[in-house]
């Protein structure tokens, strides 16, 4: 896969440790009842959905276009800023490949709080010099688990694997995006309260 092509993707490259330890990663994994099926329906989720992250990504845009209270994470007058979308649309589509295929260990966690920080206050509109909304709020995080995880599941069922296979797929994904949000709400909590 080509990752250095994409403006502002800096996975694997030195970033600051996360501050979520293998060890805490693992315990919230069995929490999120995340195991290594899962871990396969995901790398067959990122088959699924290699050649559809563009349409994956229409759908997710329309949504966000569609609502002014969330249009201006993206822009300023309830305009979407062009160029700032353009650049986060290719990194977004990068993350659904790399949440269903990258393991997750140290580099994976690193890159998690590095995305956490640019949702938040520390680095918001910095990577891509944006004029908008200067911290995605924490409560539409953790709300867009519900957007993420039930708008995919048509694309899951789109290259004709059986019902339960697609449901499957989409557990998986359903937890890998829940877990996704636990780890970037980090940034918004006291470390000790976390
Ligand atoms: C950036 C996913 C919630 C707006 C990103 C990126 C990803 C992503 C993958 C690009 C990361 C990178 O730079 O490599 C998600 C997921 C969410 C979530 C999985 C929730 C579970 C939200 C919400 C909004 C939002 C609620 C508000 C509309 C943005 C913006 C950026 C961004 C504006 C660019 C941040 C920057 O300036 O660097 N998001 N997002 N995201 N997301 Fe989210």
């Amino acid at each position: 896969i080509e990752h250095n092509t994409i403006p502002g993707y800096t996975y694997g490259q030195p970033l600051s440790k996360s501050p979520i330890s293998i060890e805490e990663l693992l315990l919230l994994k069995k929490t999120v009842l995340f195991s290594e099926d899962d871990e396969r329906l995901l790398r067959l989720a990122g088959d699924v959905l290699a050649d559809q992250t563009k349409a994956v990504l229409d759908v997710w845009y329309g949504f966000v276009g569609s609502h002014p209270h969330l249009i201006r994470y993206f822009g300023q007058h309830e305009q979407l800023d062009a160029h700032y979308l353009a650049a986060v649309r290719k990194r977004f589509g990068q993350w659904i490949i790399d949440t269903c295929t990258r393991p997750y260990d140290e580099v994976w966690l690193a890159y998690q709080q590095e995305i956490a920080l640019r949702h938040h206050l520390t680095k918001k509109n910095r990577t891509d010099e944006a004029k908008a909304e200067p911290i995605i709020h924490l409560r539409y995080i953790l709300a867009f688990i519900v957007p993420l995880t039930l708008t995919i599941k048509d694309f899951l069922a789109a290259k004709g694997h059986n019902a339960d296979i697609v449901s499957g797929m989409h557990a998986a994904w359903f937890k890998a995006v829940t877990l996704t949000a636990v780890l970037w709400s980090h940034p918004y909590s006291n470390p000790e309260e976390f």
